[in-house]
């Protein structure tokens, strides 16, 4: 549960996305978070206070009149007891009112009474393409950015005028990555991190080919973790069945020579590089054009193999990963021996941290237990969902860029 003990302000505006909100409200509930919801007026033309309430578990708040607060001051005491404020579905007249900081009703009044240096306000719009796209509209959007929100962006896709295009809001799922990810700390902000994923698939002939189990998991897991704590994501992927996490640029591979290529076409702009994927360190050399067919004597076809490029070493090799300009992390999936083997891989590699893992237990599994090897020296991490393991991963890389220690040593 990533919203445990927060208490987040669900706001609601007026538009047709109202109906998303309650899907919102539960997957907040969901993730531990306590939720009170505030309504406009035009909000509840749209949906009621009572199916809020009901979600909820609380009564919903709609004015500023409301003396059900002994001190008769809602909007003081809403955005006091908040970690954040989420205006979802915001509305283009609501924009234009934070942009203005008018307070003639409760919600755009308490989010001008929000302790800024304490509460994060977060803004999810939703409106018909032409209203989002009207210099109006996008000038009072920088003006609440430059004022300390955070805008969310919108969907692109079928509107409910009948028009196509940019201003739906965005999906119950995709706002909540974007409330967990707002409240993690932005270690890694304005760095560059590269994350490789996922196995490789070797053809051996256009029907057939070797890979291994590796699900992604937990690369895509140390993707996010990364974005969440600010960074610029490349996340080079072989073939998995997972989504791309929230704002992170996917590269989608094959091979480990396509792997290799494409991971060392980025690695020059990046700070970190994480080489999760499970590559596969032979590919067919002799690989048929066509379908290999049974000839009937019963012999087995010849394969023969050759070595693929290893591209953490590559990395690791480079100028700007020798100087310390890139910090460089592997991974060991190890079978046996985990310390052992990981203690001699960080070496053979060249890379300032390993992190080993047992391989059999942890493909396709969501969580996982790791052992982190540096110069510096060991530290188990316990087993955890991959995401939570992740996000320390993270920020121990942070923590390591920044005391400068990302030497092989
Ligand atoms: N790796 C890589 N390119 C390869 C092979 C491995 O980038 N061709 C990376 C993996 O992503 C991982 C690390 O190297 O971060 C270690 O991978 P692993 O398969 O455990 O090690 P190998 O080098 O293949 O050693 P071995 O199979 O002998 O244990």
């Amino acid at each position: 549960m990533d919203l445990r003990d927060k208490h987040i302000v669900l706001g609601l505006t007026g538009g047709v996305a109202c109906y998303k909100a309650a899907e919102l409200c539960r997957g907040l509930l969901k993730e531990g978070a306590t939720v009170q919801v505030v309504m406009t007026e035009a909000a509840c033309r749209f949906i009621t206070p009572v199916t809020m309430q009901a979600l909820s578990g609380r009564p919903v708040f709609t004015s500023q009149w409301d003396d059900r607060e002994a001190n008769n001051m809602p909007h003081i005491n809403l955005a006091r007891e908040a970690d954040m404020i989420l205006l979802a579905p915001c509305s283009a007249d609501f924009i234009a009112r934070l942009a203005q900081g008018r307070a003639d009703e409760l919600l755009s009044l308490m989010c001008l009474a929000r302790p800024a240096a304490r509460v994060p306000l977060l803004l999810a719009p939703a409106m018909n393409r032409e209203m989002w796209s009207h210099p109006a509209t996008q000038r009072n959007l920088q003006q609440v950015v430059a004022d300390g929100a955070t805008v969310l962006g919108v969907g692109h896709g079928d509107q409910a005028c009948g028009e196509t295009g940019d201003g739906r809001m965005l999906e119950p799922d995709e706002i909540l990555q974007d409330v967990i990810a707002a409240l993690q700390a932005p270690s890694l902000r304005g760095r560059h991190v590269l994350v490789t994923a996922g196995p490789t698939y070797e053809a051996i002939d256009p029907v057939r080919g070797i890979t291994n189990l590796s699900s992604g998991k937990m690369g895509y897991a140390v993707a996010r973790a990364a974005r969440e704590a600010g960074a610029r994501v490349t996340l080079v992927s072989g073939p998995v069945s997972l989504p791309a996490p929230r704002g992170v640029a996917r590269i989608s591979v094959r091979s480990a020579r396509e792997m290799h290529q494409a991971t060392l076409a980025e690695a020059p702009a990046a700070d970190v590089f994480i080489a999760t994927a499970a590559v596969a360190d032979w590919r067919v050399a002799n690989a048929a054009q066509q379908k290999i067919k049974k000839d009937g004597s019963g012999a087995a076809p010849a394969l023969q193999f050759e070595e693929n490029p290893d591209i953490l070493a590559d990395v690791a090799r480079s100028d700007r990963a020798r100087s310390g300009a890139l910090l460089c992390v592997g991974f060991a999936a190890e079978s046996e021996d985990l310390l052992a083997n990981a203690q001699a891989k960080r070496l053979r590699k060249g890379v300032p941290l390993l992190v080993g893992n047992l391989g059999p237990a942890t493909f396709g599994q969501d969580d996982n237990a790791l052992l982190l090897v540096s110069e510096q020296g060991v530290e188990e991490l316990a087993r955890d969902s991959k995401l939570a393991l992740a996000r320390r991963l993270v920020a121990r890389c942070a923590s390591m860029l920044d005391g400068g220690r990302i030497h092989a040593g």
